[in-house]
């Protein structure tokens, strides 16, 4: 008997945005931008997609056709084989606790005048879910489960260092028990060594709770240590996608082969026990080269 296949999480078909061309005070108005151009993938459960490509390329714009803050021009998005586009509200509500997004910029997505403790729990109370002193302890769970100290609770975001800031994010992402994760560059805005970091507490949030990733980066080096297989775009397509070790190894598109040029990358045979800290100095020698 053959093995079946787990039922992929995600599943885009053909996805297409076109930006309308803005019209201008002054001058022509500006022509409709093609941002994606018909990109299909899918992501199983417990699995990292990573999709990467220079600035500009589309990928901000899939993550947010993805999560319904953009609408597609065409194609279509399946969350756990349901049609988006076929969602009531009240299912886009459920299907929002199931897959949530991280942004790039920890600085500006978190509410500043909100205390960290109060903006993890803003899920729990806006979806109403358990008593007061049930989200209480949620958010001590939370906090604990991101590697922040129980007392940060009543502080404010600006008392933060970035990587901090950034845990919060995380933590109020998780605080609905979500099924999958879409990270935009979460940790571009940091520091090397707390990239590092960032990406090292990932991977574990991920062991443990069976999370799928959509990881979206700039940075090869990184998507080698959180991503099982990798999209390739550009200019609003994906010309690329497998396995990590397949398409670091054996490029195929020439673009890849340009990707890849630019970052060193490290030696993939290097696997554990000593992940941790060659992460930080695999991350640290791909940034300190011009
Ligand atoms: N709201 C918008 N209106 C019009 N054009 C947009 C809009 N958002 C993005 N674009 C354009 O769509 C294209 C793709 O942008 P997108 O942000 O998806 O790229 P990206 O790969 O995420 O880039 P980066 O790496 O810089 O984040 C770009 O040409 C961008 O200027
Ligand atoms: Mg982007």
């Amino acid at each position: 008997m053959s093995e079946t296949a787990p039922r992929p999480i995600l599943v885009v078909e053909d996805l297409v945005k076109t930006y309308p061309g803005r019209r201008m005070l002054i001058g022509r108005p500006k022509p409709p931008v093609p941002a994606v151009r018909g990109v299909s993938f899918e992501i199983k459960p417990g699995e990292t997609l990573a999709l990467v490509g220079e600035s500009g390329s589309g990928k901000s714009t899939v993550a947010k056709t993805i999560m319904g803050f953009e609408s597609p021009t065409s194609g279509t998005v399946l969350f756990e084989g349901a049609n988006l586009a076929d969602f009531t509200a009240a299912e886009t509500r459920a299907m929002r606790r199931e897959l949530q997004f991280v942004f790039q910029d920890p600085y500006a997505s978190l509410p500043g005048r909100m205390p960290i403790g109060e903006i993890i729990r803003e899920p729990l109370d806006i979806h109403r879910i358990g008593t007061p002193a049930q989200r209480r302890e949620r958010v001590r769970e939370l906090l604990q489960q991101v590697g922040l100290k129980l007392e940060f609770e009543t502080r404010y975001p600006h008392e933060f260092s970035g990587g901090q800031r950034q845990r919060v994010g995380i933590a109020r992402a998780l605080a609905l028990e979500p099924r999958m994760l879409i990270l935009d560059e979460p940790v571009s805005a940091l520091d090397v060594s707390i990239q590092a970091q960032v990406i090292n507490l990932l991977s574990d949030l991920q062991e443990e709770l069976g999370l799928s990733y959509l990881f979206i980066a700039h940075d090869l080096a990184i998507v080698r240590h959180i991503a099982q297989r990798v999209a390739v775009m550009n200019k609003g397509q994906i010309v690329e996608i497998g396995e990590v070790d397949d398409v670091f190894e054996r490029p195929q598109h020439w673009y890849t082969k340009a990707l890849l040029a630019s970052v060193p990358i490290p030696d993939p045979r290097l696997r554990d026990p000593e992940r941790r800290s060659r992460i930080t100095a695999d991350v640290a020698a791909a940034r300190e080269k011009p």
